[in-house]
């Protein structure tokens, strides 16, 4: 029996990069695999990739950002799959680098806040009610190290995913007693498009962010997968509220 098999998992930002590798590992270990991306063409591209590999995915056309997109991405969920149980709250953007802080926009501030925030609270605000009525769920946020840590050059980012963790910590409390674990995953650098722009916008190599980590290599996207899937599963069944660093050590200094 696989892990989540009977299960129906959703992702966000599943259209590319660490939501893609992880819907797929979703749908590898048997679970019907519900997509949400801004991109329409990347995310009916990683259910093509689930269908081809045997597994069982479908995607619908979601904006985080659009408190009616994501509750029609969890109704579709339901419509289609007929249940919610476990959800990757993945969506999110890096937004602008610049030297400091002062250097920032406003526009680049709300936007930033708007995905990486008010999209993981839209995405639990719909989902949590839907794994309330079939007794329970698990759910993973997308944090990151820069959400325990400061990183120049892109604080507004920083701030976005420390928010990220508070939230993970409140939706924590407020329903452990009614079945549903909420924790978050911090990765570090993990070899992205997303990593592409910000090596870009830092004007340094991306291999070069390798040397942030003690293990002394770029993270990989189905490393961080397999953390979310570990927390997702029953095998995490006392871990909530929690954080996990999946950073090659580079918080561990
Ligand atoms: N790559 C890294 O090093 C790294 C490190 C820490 C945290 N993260 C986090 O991991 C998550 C995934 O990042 P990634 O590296 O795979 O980047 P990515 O840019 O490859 O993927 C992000 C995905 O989210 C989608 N998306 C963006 N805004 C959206 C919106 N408003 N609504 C719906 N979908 C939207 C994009 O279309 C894309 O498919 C992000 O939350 C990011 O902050 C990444």
């Amino acid at each position: 029996m696989k892990e989540f098999e009977g299960k129906v998992a959703l992702v966000t930002g599943g259209g590319s990069g660490i939501g893609r590798a992880t819907a797929l590992a979703f749908a590898r270990e048997g679970a019907q695999v519900v997509i949400g991306n801004r991109n329409v063409e990347r995310g009916e591209k990683t259910v093509s990739i689930i269908r081809e590999a045997g597994g069982t995915a479908s995607f619908q056309r979601t904006d985080v950002l659009v408190a009616a997109e994501v509750e029609a991405l969890v109704e579709h969920a339901v419509k289609t799959c007929g249940r919610l149980d476990v959800a990757f709250n993945n969506a999110g953007i890096e937004g602008d680098v610049k030297p400091t802080l002062i250097d920032q926009t406003e526009a680049n501030f709300d936007t930033v806040m708007n995905v990486n925030v008010k999209g993981v609270w839209l995405s639990m605000k719909y989902e949590i009610p839907q794994m309330l009525k079939t007794g329970g769920g698990a759910i993973v946020n997308c944090s990151s190290v820069a959400g325990v840590i400061g990183v120049p050059g892109i604080g507004i980012y920083s701030a976005s995913k420390h928010a990220v963790i508070g939230l993970t910590k409140a939706a924590a409390l407020e329903f452990s007693e009614q079945g549903i674990r909420v924790n978050a995953v911090n990765p570090a650098v993990i070899d992205t498009e997303m990593v592409d722009r910000l090596a870009d916008g830092m004007n340094v190599k991306k291999d070069d962010l390798a040397t942030f980590h003690p293990i002394g290599r770029l993270g990989r996207v189905e490393e961080v997968a397999e953390a979310v899937l570990w927390l997702c599963s029953d095998k995490a069944s006392f871990v909530t509220g929690h954080s996990m660093m999946v950073d090659g050590g580079f918080t561990a200094r």
